[in-house]
């Protein structure tokens, strides 16, 4: 990874952090009565002081390639990012993957309860579509309904909630998860919030049908990559670097490619994931424009948490 991808990285990440410490104030908005003030420190916990920010980036980056500002692009970023945080809060609930251990804190349910934390995840879930919905996000009301539309896709039923689902059912199986079905869990778990990452970029920057269809794939093929890169990590890293711990697929049967394929085979396929999804940029015809998605790509490819 380039230092210069790694600045900008840190410097969008920061940018993420004050808009999201700005939508998680203890102050009420018009419209809500109060933020009861145990449930508002629960969200903050999971969604301030950590993270690597990679999807609001993916959002703000992409939505720059059509010339939209990064202050344009953040509320969307930071809707998406509240979506990521809560699917991590109820991901480590003891019902799913019950760990303690995130982002190098302790989880939402060990530091408050699980009460709070199913209620957090709640809060911060409704309130990504309350952003999305709101004026403030974008003038143009059809373009929000879209970014809204979009998001529940990507985050309900037949996205992120349905994959998470799929995995916990293949854990509890005795039956083990073919490749293409372990394909398409996570696809659904996790790539789907990824080419949500991407495909919100192209809305806001107004790209054409045939732009949108080659960002949308390259975040697909990035989301793939991603999990499998997580899962990979879970193998090879260690909690001190991690943030969260390490090992915990293979002793939680995890349906997973490092199992399914073994760690060489798992990082070939990363590896060529990416390439697949820089090939989907290149054909963009945007030049050095992409620069940073392709940089972006590298690093789910290479990253040590
Ligand atoms: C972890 O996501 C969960 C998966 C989808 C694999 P990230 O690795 O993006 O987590 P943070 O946001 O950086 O903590
Ligand atoms: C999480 O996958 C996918 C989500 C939708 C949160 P994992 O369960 O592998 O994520 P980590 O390893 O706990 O971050
Ligand atoms: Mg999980
Ligand atoms: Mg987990
Ligand atoms: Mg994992």
């Amino acid at each position: 990874m380039s230092i210069s991808f790694e600045l900008k990285l840190n410097e969008v990440a920061a940018q993420v952090e004050d808009a999201l410490e700005g939508l998680l104030s203890p102050t009420a908005r018009p419209g809500e009565t109060r933020r009861p003030a145990r449930l508002l420190a629960a969200m903050r916990h999971a969604a301030l002081g950590g993270g690597k920010r990679l999807r609001p980036f993916l959002t703000i980056e992409t939505a720059a390639l059509f010339d939209v500002a990064p202050e344009t692009a953040m509320r969307a970023a930071c809707a998406l990012e509240m979506i990521h945080c809560y699917s991590l809060v109820h991901d480590d609930l003891p019902a799913m993957d019950d760990d303690d251990l995130r982002r190098g804190r302790p989880t939402v349910h060990k530091a408050y309860d699980e009460a709070t934390a199913i209620l957090a995840g709640d809060s911060l879930l409704t309130y990504a579509f309350d952003i999305l919905s709101d004026p403030a996000t974008h003038d143009d009301p059809a373009l929000r309904c879209q970014l809204v539309r979009h998001l529940a896709l990507a985050a309900g039923l037949g996205g992120m909630a349905g994959g998470q689902s799929l995995d916990l059912e293949a854990e509890r199986s005795e039956k083990p998860l073919g490749f293409d079905e372990i394909l398409e869990m996570q696809a659904m778990k996790t790539g789907a919030l990824l080419q949500n990452a991407v495909e919100a970029g192209a809305l806001l920057g107004q790209a054409s049908v045939a732009q949108t269809r080659r960002l949308s794939r390259f975040g697909a093929l990035i989301g793939a990559a991603f999990q499998i890169a997580d899962d990979l990590l879970d193998a090879k890293g260690d909690a001190a670097t991690l943030g969260k711990r390490a090992g915990k697929d293979a002793a939680r049967n995890k349906a997973t490619l490092v199992s399914m394929l073994g760690v060489d085979a798992a990082e070939q396929r990363c590896d060529s994931l990416i390439d697949e999804a820089v090939g989907a940029l290149q054909g963009l015809e945007l030049g050095s424009r992409t620069d940073v998605l392709i940089e972006a790509a590298r690093f789910v490819a290479g990253r040590r948490s």
